[in-house]
């Protein structure tokens, strides 16, 4: 399948997803997000297709939301259309992704790279949600999310003077999991998809529920969820292989079941 704004590749069970908007440093316009919708969920529904790295330029992952499209639309226009809604279709991804950053994350841009499970980022990163000084704020989570992942004093201060954040100080205020040199970027982002993809691929979905849950209930609620799915995955025959092959000292073959 080929798309106007992106481009899909399958590496083995990884799915790659590179944005491709180079004139307008990936910002992310309509047709962006209905590509992203697209391949999103057709590598959800493929049993072969384990992880995907959403990347994008080594200048700009992307530069925020298609200002251009916005300029001209009114409250009525943007309420009436619920705009931005359809990304939530991208967030209720069930398996693993992961967004491998290099260079400009600004926006929008920011707001879908904390989207992904997590993030591996270029020594050339720049995270910032600089909407303010368009006259605006965050409208894709970035103030939900931004505060969760660095907390309010980070958040507040870069959302109020819209200052980009390096790779370096996202890492130290936990945006970031891992950073690796721009020229190392997809091949890093590609070993650690490769690395979750090996894993039981129920597992896989059940560890992801779990830690979001951490963002969205509070303590005890969210222990009760993890333990609930922990026992859950005791119904499947992949805790059977896994525990088994650790005991009988083999690697263990995956039936997703
Ligand atoms: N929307 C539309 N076009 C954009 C864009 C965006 N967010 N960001 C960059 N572009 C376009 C520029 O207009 C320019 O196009 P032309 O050649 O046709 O003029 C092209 O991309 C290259 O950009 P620059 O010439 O500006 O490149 P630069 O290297 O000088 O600067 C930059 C890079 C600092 C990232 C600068 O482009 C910039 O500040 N971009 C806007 C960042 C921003 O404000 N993002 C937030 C958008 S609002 C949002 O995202 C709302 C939300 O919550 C979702």
């Amino acid at each position: 399948m080929s798309y106007e704004t992106i481009v899909v590749e399958q590496r083995g069970a990884v799915t790659l997803v590179t944005l491709n908007r180079p004139q307008a440093l990936n910002a992310l316009n309509s047709q962006v997000l209905a590509d992203l919708i697209h391949a999103f969920a057709a590598y959800d529904a493929d049993p072969d297709q384990r992880c995907l790295v959403l990347t994008g330029s080594e200048k700009a992952f992307a530069a925020g939301a298609d200002i251009k499209e916005m300029e001209a639309q009114g409250f009525a226009e943007m309420y009436g259309s619920n705009f931005f809604a359809g990304w939530e279709k991208v967030t209720a991804t069930r398996k693993p992704w992961i967004a491998a950053v290099a260079g400009f994350a600004l926006g929008g841009g920011c707001e879908v790279a904390m989207m992904a499970d997590f993030i591996i980022a270029a020594d050339t990163a720049k995270f910032g949600q600089p909407e303010i000084k368009l006259g605006v704020a965050p409208g894709m989570g970035g103030s939900q999310r931004l505060t969760r992942a660095i907390g309010k004093a980070k958040a507040m201060e870069m959302c109020l003077t819209g200052r980009m954040m390096g790779a370096e100080e996202a890492e130290r205020a936990g945006l970031v999991a891992r950073i690796v040199p721009a020229a190392d970027l997809v091949a890093e982002a590609l070993k650690t998809a490769e690395q979750i993809a090996g894993m039981a691929p129920l597992a896989a979905i059940a560890n992801k529920e779990m830690v979001n849950a951490a963002f969205e209930t509070g303590l005890a609620q969210g222990i009760l969820f993890e333990r609930r799915l922990f026992h859950g995955l005791f119904g499947t025959e992949d805790q059977k292989e896994g525990m088994n092959a650790f005991v009988g000292k083999r690697q263990a073959e995956w039936k997703g079941k």
